[in-house]
């Protein structure tokens, strides 16, 4: 999705915006674009393509000059890639200039409206109709016009705004997307994420839905939309700058699958004392808890596969029948929940706009809602009754791993206690999962010591065509999640079947030469995948296996085969999706891909 920074300050503003673009880099973009006042009017430099378009074209921002200014990286909704297209779009006299990331829903009927009162389009953004009407409105308080198109404005953005005729000042705000802003020492900043300002600071405000900021050098000042000053907490970042650095990796991608064992670890350990399971944050009672007789899981993406891993293990561990939804379905579906239903929300970013619709909707209904976020104080952190944080720390490469692997971890954390609470678990089931839990980010980094084996495998199937991933139970979700992971990086087709469905259209996709990815980690179902290899094999597909380490009688099925230490099945998921990550980015490597910022997506998706 787009990224916004804005800087005033003592210093030159190009510059500063152009390396906080690049820290934005891994949300997606297809332009980019600057707006700094230099002392006579506001001069804006934007191109379609990389970052480094916009580099030369400004000499690395030396060519503009200037210490207060607004920057964005867009992600094309409204109009094509294209320099006119990006932003900022600037209002016809060039007073107003305007970044934005979201959409503009009812665009079309205002900009007929300043068409018709004479105002000229340039650009076939939605944004443009923002800057357009601040001009419209502009009687001299920037604050005042802002306000009167925030009235007029229906959908999402995150907004910075430049203006010719107050020169110290940005003027910001947001609604359902995400806006930060950095307090700094004589300079202040906005952005979309964290990293952006981690240079420069550590002390930030989160805004909330329709607080407008008003940025000058030396003062940040809050208002709501009826003018009044909003007094807003300081949040201190804790992240460490090389979290999100590269830190010597080639990619993001590698280093955060590297950094799983610790991620995992980060989650566990606060939340297990003296070989309990302790959550210290959350505020759902045990009359609560009992009063549940169904749970509901929303989520987008990989957070929705960990959903469908969750589904078995808390129905397994919990015995509370669970649906899992894609949220940008369970919103539309008229779902049937009320207040003795638990809705667990999952999302690294914590500002997907489908996944937080379908919150706002589980709450309409009146469900009870439990989240599971990276982001610390994101919006869908904010707005649930509970959240249980994932310590992954930044996620930056779009395709996740460190954070599904941690999301994982609070499912099995959350399903133990809530198993125990309602006594569905034995102590000895209870005793036995706590050690499990515990060995998990040791057998990850087993795992990840025999990366180079996947790298083998990769060099062997890096110009397939077709992937088929399959499974049974907890390792059918694991195959939605490394056929996501591989398609999204390497664009190699690829598919996840539940291995017993096969036979019910799919083998007939099956040809000489199709891999097929079988996982087959869950003992109890061994001999079922044992014929499902057989099936595919018969019919001329190339089967990679991956199981436990005693299971070695799948050699005798599959052409080749990846070793996971063993654990508890419920638990085997968080060792079997390390392979699938490291196949997927190698895969990717070896195709010369950019598996950082894959194309045509974002990562963070806030618009519906
Ligand atoms: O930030 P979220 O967890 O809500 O994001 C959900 C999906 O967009 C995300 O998991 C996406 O599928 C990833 N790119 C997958 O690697």
């Amino acid at each position: 999705m787009c990224g916004i920074v804005g800087y005033t300050g003592e210093v030159q503003a190009a510059p500063v915006l152009l390396k906080g673009l690049e820290k934005l880099e891994y949300r997606g973009y297809d332009s980019a674009g600057i707006a700094v006042y230099d002392g006579a009017g506001i001069r804006v430099a934007k191109a379609k393509g990389r970052l480094q378009v916009l580099r030369d074209l400004t000499q690395d921002g030396s060519l503009i000059h200037g210490t207060i200014g607004i920057g964005h990286t867009r992600w094309a909704t409204h109009g094509a890639p294209s320099d006119v297209n990006s932003h900022p779009q600037v209002s016809d006299s060039g007073k107003f200039a305007v970044v934005h990331n979201g959409i503009i829903e009812n665009y079309l009927e205002l900009k007929e409206k300043l068409i018709k009162k004479g105002v000229t389009f340039v650009s076939e953004t939605d944004t443009e109709v923002v800057a357009q009407l601040l001009e419209y409105y502009y009687k001299g308080d920037i604050l005042d016009a802002m306000i009167q198109v925030l009235r007029r404005v229906e959908g999402s953005y995150a907004l910075g705004v430049l203006c010719a005729d107050a020169p110290d000042q940005i003027v910001a705000v947001r609604k359902d997307s995400p806006l930060i802003v950095g307090l700094g020492q004589g300079e202040n900043f906005i952005a979309s994420d964290v990293p952006a300002i981690l240079n420069h600071t550590r002390d930030i405000y989160r805004l909330n839905d329709n607080e407008i900021v008003v940025l000058k050098k030396d003062s940040v000042q809050v208002f709501n939309m009826d003018k009044e000053p909003v007094e807003k907490k300081v949040t201190h970042v804790e992240w460490d700058i090389s979290a999100a650095e590269k830190g010597g990796y080639e990619h993001f991608m590698a280093k955060e699958i590297m950094e799983q064992p610790k991620a995992v670890r980060d989650t566990i350990s606060p939340r297990l004392r003296g070989g309990r399971v302790v959550f210290d944050e959350i505020s759902l009672t045990p009359e609560q808890i009992r009063s549940f007789s169904k749970i509901f899981i929303v989520a987008c993406g990989s957070a929705y596969h960990v959903g469908v891993v969750a589904k078995y293990v808390l129905e397994q561990t919990v015995r509370i029948p669970v649906e899992v939804d894609v949220a940008s379905e369970f919103r539309y579906r008229s779902p049937i929940l009320g207040p003795d239903t638990l809705v667990l929300v999952i999302s690294q970013s914590g500002e997907t706009a489908d996944t937080l619709a379908a919150l706002r909707e589980a709450k309409r209904l009146g469900a009870y809602t439990l989240s599971i976020v990276n982001v610390v104080g994101s919006t869908i952190a904010n707005e649930s009754d509970d959240v249980i944080y994932t310590w992954a720390g930044p996620e930056i490469a779009v395709a996740t791993t460190k954070a599904y692997s941690t999301q994982l971890a609070v499912v099995y954390l959350l399903s133990i206690y809530l198993g125990d609470l309602l006594g569905r678990i034995s102590l000895e089931e209870y005793n036995s999962y706590i050690g499990e839990l515990e060995a998990l980010p040791d057998k990850i980094t087993k795992i990840l010591e025999h990366k180079d084996n996947i790298q083998y495998l990769a060099s062997k199937f890096f110009n397939v065509r077709d992937v088929f991933f399959i499974g049974r139970n907890l390792d059918y979700a694991m195959s939605l999640e490394g056929s996501l992971k591989l398609k999204e990086i390497s664009y190699i087709h690829s598919d996840a079947y539940a291995a017993g469905e096969l036979k019910h259209g799919t083998i007939s996709l099956i040809e000489d030469g199709t891999l097929v990815v079988a996982l087959a980690t869950q003992k109890r179902l061994f001999e079922k995948m044992a014929s499902n290899m057989k099936e595919v094999k018969a019919r001329g597909a190339v089967v990679l296996g991956v199981t436990t380490e005693d299971q070695k009688q799948i050699e005798k099925e599959a052409d080749y085969v990846f070793y996971i230490p063993d654990a508890c099945p419920m638990m085997l998921p968080s060792l079997a999706v390390i392979p699938l990550q490291l196949f997927a980015y190698y895969v990717s490597s070896m195709k010369g891909c950019d598996i950082d910022k894959p194309r045509n997506l974002a990562k963070s998706v806030t618009v519906e």
